[in-house]
């Protein structure tokens, strides 16, 4: 074994998917794209990374909720794009072409040209860490969406579409929750 730069470990265990999310401030709408993602438990409980360096962290912890949308892979480039400029100073919906949509459980809008989105409330945030923890409140899916290929970002600017899907369920089905 070859031993590498520290620093490449995250590269190996990034694991979930580049998100876009949403928040509001009042009137304004902003997205931002975020790669530190985590499940953390069968209670529709995820983490973000994130910190006050972002303009929509302020709107986040303000309002305690967002909308934290799945983009598919055939839009990376705009994921990228929305990720390099801030929405203090753009209104990143209009410059992207992207599709606000009203969601039910939050003010922040749902993505149209997203996947899925779901829809959270901010129950914790560790800011030593740059934790944000949301809870899921609702979860919609977008079937118009043909392209059904998560993003997955490797954390050097490169970045993976989802292969080929490995089913396992019958192995896993006694540690699965009903409904999943
Ligand atoms: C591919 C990609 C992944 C990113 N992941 C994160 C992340 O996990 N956490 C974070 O705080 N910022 C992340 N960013 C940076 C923010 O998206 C970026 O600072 C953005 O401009 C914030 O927008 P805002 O200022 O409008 O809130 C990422 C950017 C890119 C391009």
């Amino acid at each position: 074994m070859k031993e590498v730069a520290v620093e490449k470990a995250l590269t190996f265990i990034e694991p979930g998917p580049v998100v876009l999310v949403t928040t509001r401030n009042e009137d304004k709408i902003n997205v931002m794209t975020i790669s530190w993602t985590m499940a953390i438990d069968f209670d529709q409980h995820i983490v973000l990374t994130t910190g006050c360096w972002n303009y929509s962290f302020d709107a986040l912890m303000r309002t305690r909720e967002c909308c934290v949308c799945i983009p598919p892979a055939s839009i990376a480039e705009t994921v990228v794009g929305i990720g390099m400029i801030s929405g203090e100073d753009t209104d990143k919906f209009k410059k992207f072409n992207l599709s606000a949509l009203k969601a039910k459980t939050v003010d922040a809008p749902l993505i149209g040209e997203c996947m899925a989105c779901l829809e959270c409330r901010v129950s914790d945030y560790i800011e030593r860490y740059g934790f944000v923890v949301l809870k899921v409140l609702r979860v919609v899916v977008n079937e118009d969406v043909e392209d059904r290929r998560i993003l997955h970002a490797v954390g050097d600017g490169t970045f993976f579409a989802d292969g080929e899907k490995i089913n396992l369920r019958e192995e896993m089905k006694a540690k699965l929750p009903p409904n999943l």
